[in-house]
């Protein structure tokens, strides 16, 4: 499948960058069964290994030696990043770029490069682009997180992963902050003084910031606000064991609303599972490798219902059958299919179970995961 043309018809690529500071948290894993679902439902798919320093989506992926990386884009062997994605044996729509292996190096890109590939990033013509980010806050992890149209930051429910995911989310917005600041003329003490700012030690926050830039420049102040009202970036638990974990990972959620006044989007949570690793080793996504254990129904349901949200719109179909049909919910009857032996849980419905209306929100046709 060609996703070269130029994006035309005002087509909408949807850029989705994964990050979360710390290393080890699951960023690659998620960004190849992400995409690797995103393909499985006919979304054309490009997976993006966006760590240059630790390039490893490629093995995940299962290429073993992928023939073109990133490098071959760098060297200017080709100059559009488009001819160096590779097509996957198995899925139509889905295609990766390797990152450069072995190039430590490249993890420092200089800005030159870095705006090329961005760039370039822009030009694919897809549904959906997975950029698995490196860890840590070095400038172009920010800057290729903040590159995206929208950024998932995945934490694990250990303390560290939790401070460190907050800490990300902060450089990010600090980073985007002495961006504005700076493309807006002399302010360098400003930045200075953002830099130094202790939002989660100290009383102060976003908003007493912003107050404080308004009062010497109004102008800016606005830009500020602009800027955070339309910064939701998203967060995704990964590998819970309990339910407590999702809620000490909530805890980040409610620090960034209070202390820089920036709404997270919670995706929901990924159990700790072992398929995960048995898939590692098999060198395939854990969502292809076994599409019913517990950490695929996990993001089948985190990317039907927030990136496809087929789940909204099969149940508001649902409740207009119901409806139509002149009958209230309890009065169905189990030959009233709302939901169908298509859906991806079927065999644990609640519908199935007792008669009652599917109001699980995971459907997939089931043609989703075979290859036409
Ligand atoms: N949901 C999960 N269940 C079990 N193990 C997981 C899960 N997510 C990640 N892992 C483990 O964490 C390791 C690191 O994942 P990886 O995606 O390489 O992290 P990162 O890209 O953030 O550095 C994987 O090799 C795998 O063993
Ligand atoms: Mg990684």
């Amino acid at each position: 499948m060609d996703f070269s043309e130029d994006r035309d018809n005002h087509h909408q690529t949807k850029i989705l960058a994964i990050g979360g500071g710390k290393g080890g948290v699951g960023k690659t894993v998620i960004a190849a069964s992400l995409g690797t679902g995103l393909a499985m439902m006919k979304k054309r798919t490009v997976i993006v290994d966006g760590d240059f320093g630790g390039a490893d989506l490629h093995t995940v992926m299962g290429f073993e030696k992928p023939k073109k990386t990133y490098f071959n884009f760098y060297n200017h062997e080709y100059e559009n990043l488009n001819d160096i994605l590779l097509e996957h044996p198995e899925f139509d729509h889905l295609k990766i770029m390797s990152g450069a292996i072995g190039s430590l190096g490249m993890a420092n890109l200089s800005y030159q490069h870095k705006m090329r590939f961005i760039r370039h990033l822009r030009k694919i013509v897809a549904d959906f682009i997975i950029l698995d980010l490196g860890a840590g806050t070095s400038y172009n992890v920010l800057d290729l997180f903040l590159a995206a149209d929208r950024g998932i930051i995945i934490v694990n429910p250990d303390p560290m992963s939790i401070l460190e995911g907050y800490n990300f989310l902060k450089q990010v917005l600090f980073r985007q902050i002495a961006q504005i600041i700076r493309s807006h003329g002399n302010t360098t003490g400003l930045i200075k003084k953002i830099s130094q700012t202790e939002t989660h030690k100290s009383k102060s926050t976003i908003l007493d910031l912003t107050n404080q830039v308004s009062d010497m420049d109004r102008q800016l102040g606005e830009k500020m606000i602009t800027f955070l009202n339309q910064f939701h970036p998203m967060l995704l638990a990964n590998m819970i064991i309990e339910s407590n974990d999702e809620n000490n990972i909530l805890a980040i959620k409610s620090a960034a609303h209070e202390l820089l006044s920036t709404r997270l989007e919670y995706m929901g949570a990924v159990h700790k599972d072992m398929t995960v690793n048995e898939s590692i080793q098999k060198m395939v996504p854990f969502l292809s490798y076994n599409p019913k254990c517990q950490a695929s129904k996990d993001l089948t349901h985190i990317i039907t219902t927030k990136l496809l949200q087929i789940g909204k719109w099969r149940s508001l179909g649902a409740k207009r059958t119901i409806r139509k049909m002149g009958k209230t919910a309890l009065e169905l009857e189990k030959t009233d299919q709302i939901c169908s032996v298509n859906c991806l849980y079927w065999e644990d419905c609640e519908f199935k179970k007792g008669g009652y209306p599917c109001q699980i929100k995971h459907y997939i046709g089931i043609r989703g995961f075979q290859k036409e």
